[in-house]
């Protein structure tokens, strides 16, 4: 199997040596697995790398490593490396751990040594305080290594845990990602998934149609378009790889190093003070007419940029990044054009997962309500919208970093509670004229409260709206909840960007902590 036959040490200098296997290491599986390589579409890792980070800033780690395995005929099988490239270099001049596995040198296989190299930058990347990234293509734990290689496995796996919340971790599946393997990425705060090329899953399409007796692609059980809009597993689709690598970019530029640092800070000429006029009339005059949520959101933030994190997946709620003024921050918004905003399963874990992250790395939240309630029905009770509902509530209540929050129109029930309520350590909470907050809406309400009422009117149906208008006009509206001081104050919402800025300037060094203890007990 091996590819080139190096002159034995004896017969060339140290030096020759050195750089032949050096050599040998850059092609990875040989030349003509680098041309199926790309004939799949697909680039090599290390031209991965070179996308991805800045020009010529690149540094090896671990390029000598051999693989110990001596069963089933691999003594005869030299790659220098073992197949994955290690190191680290920079992206927009910040330095980041990175490994990348190459495909063209046994199907990208994990072996015990080179699981080595991957804990290896992990650790340097925990102790230093840099961002880590894995650009995964690889058929999985190296079938002649048996157990040598799951060990290579759960040692990732610690790695992945230990360094949760301490630095960034981010995966891009740029090809097969299965068995146990996937569960590394499924640690990590970000999952890219590239169309068409990659895919995950526990068990393929083979075993599943055994076990299970259904026949499945690869792409239709474990594709980019199943896990980021079903499954939820990932928060990144890409219609290619370089456009993948592109947008790793764009979201690291997001994040600070690690839970010690910032964010970094972007100068923009968008005004602080900018006012957004369209906001005044967005609302429809209807409560049960939508809009949409991604307009607010465009208008307010810097330079209308956002960058929207699990868009296709549960999209009855709105996540992602933006700047206020420069400053990072995340959005969790309710989405009332899809469910009519309502919390259900997907997108209370959806809003968790991110308001953990953001609080874990210094990154203020910035909260947008407009939310009817959580989706009724057997299938949500059924499927747990309690314990997952309580996932969003738990995340929400935990966080120290800055939380702003603007009730555009409904907060009501228990979603009022959630979505980074005063009573839930929010800093700063706004709503507009528009805001109607109550235990539930108007007509419920009323159904509920005035039954008897209602039946015993002369006119059942003129009562009802009357009753309707009259619950309206007490609560739904923010004024109640402005003067039990639940609100900071009710603001035009041409304003928004502006009240929101001098907030977030005002609180920006905000300190806060919750009691000490070995961790939080979270619903999961
Ligand atoms: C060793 C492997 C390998 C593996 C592929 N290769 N997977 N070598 N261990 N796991 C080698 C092949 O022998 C081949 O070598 C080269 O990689 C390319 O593989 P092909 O099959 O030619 O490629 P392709 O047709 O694209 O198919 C890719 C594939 C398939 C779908 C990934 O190779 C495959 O099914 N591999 C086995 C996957 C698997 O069952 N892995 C174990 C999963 S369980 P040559 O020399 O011909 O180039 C697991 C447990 C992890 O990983 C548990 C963690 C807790």
């Amino acid at each position: 199997m091996t590819e080139k036959k190096l002159t034995p040490q004896e017969e060339i200098s140290s030096q020759e040596l050195i750089e032949a296997r050096r050599e040998a290491g850059q092609l990875g599986g040989g030349q003509h697995r680098i041309e199926k390589q790309h004939e799949k579409g697909k680039l090599t890792a290390r031209e991965r790398i070179q996308v991805l980070l800045d020009p010529d800033s690149f540094e090896e780690i671990d390029p000598f490593i051999k693989h110990n395995c001596h069963d089933f005929g691999m003594d005869q099988v030299d790659f220098p490396g073992d197949g994955f490239v290690t190191g680290h270099g920079k992206i927009g001049g910040r330095k980041v751990f990175v490994f990348s596995q190459d495909f063209t040198v046994l199907g990208g296989s994990l072996s015990e040594t080179n699981a080595k190299k991957i804990t290896k930058i992990m650790d340097l990347a925990i102790k230093t305080g840099h961002p880590i990234i894995g650009l995964n293509d690889s058929g999985g734990a190296r079938i002649q290594e048996g157990v040598a290689s799951l060990g290579g496995y759960a040692e990732i796996f610690l790695r992945n845990t230990l360094a949760s919340g301490v630095i960034p971790q981010i995966s891009a599946i740029l090809g097969p990602c299965a068995g146990g393997a996937v569960y590394s990425p499924a640690i990590t705060d970000f999952v890219f998934m590239v169309e068409k090329n990659s895919y995950m899953y526990v068990t393929g399409p083979e075993v599943t149609k055994t076990v299970t007796g259904e026949v499945v692609t690869h792409d239709s059980l474990g594709g980019a378009a199943i896990h980021s809009e079903q499954s939820g597993v990932a928060h990144f689709s890409a219609p290619s790889e370089v456009n993948c690598l592109e947008q790793i970019k764009t979201l690291l530029s997001f994040l600070p190093d690690n839970n010690v640092d910032n964010p970094p800070f972007v100068a923009t000429k968008d005004p602080a003070d900018r006012l957004c006029p369209q906001l005044n009339t967005i609302i429809p005059e209807d409560p049960e007419k939508p809009y949409d949520m991604k307009v607010v959101i465009e208008d307010i933030f810097d330079d209308h940029q956002f960058f929207e994190v699990h868009k296709n997946f549960a999209r009855n709620i709105i996540v992602g990044f933006a700047r206020l003024n420069g400053r990072s921050v995340g959005i969790i918004a309710n989405q009332p054009k899809v469910l009519a905003g309502t919390l259900d399963i997907d997108s209370s874990v959806k809003a968790a997962r991110f308001v953990q992250f953001c609080d874990c790395f210094n990154i203020p939240i910035i909260t947008f309500e407009d939310v009817p309630g959580f989706l009724p029905g057997t299938h949500q009770e059924h499927q747990g919208i309690i314990r997952n509902g309580a996932k969003l509530l738990y995340a929400y209540c935990e966080a120290t970093v800055p939380k702003l929050t603007v009730i555009t129109r409904k907060a009501y029930g228990g979603a009022y509670d959630v979505m980074s309520s005063k009573h839930i350590r929010g800093d700063f909470n706004y709503a507009w004229p528009t805001a109607e907050i109550a235990v539930m809406g108007p007509r419920g309400a009323v159904e509920i409260i005035f039954r008897d009422q209602i039946a015993s009117a002369d006119d059942p149906e003129q009562e009802r709206e009357n009753l309707i208008d009259e619950y309206r006009k007490k609560f739904a509206n923010p004024l109640v909840a402005a003067e039990k001081g639940y609100l900071d104050d009710i603001i035009e919402p041409a304003q928004t960007r502006r009240r929101l800025s001098q907030a977030l300037e005002l609180i920006e060094k905000k300190r806060d902590s919750n009691p000490a203890k070995k961790h939080g007990n979270p619903p999961l």
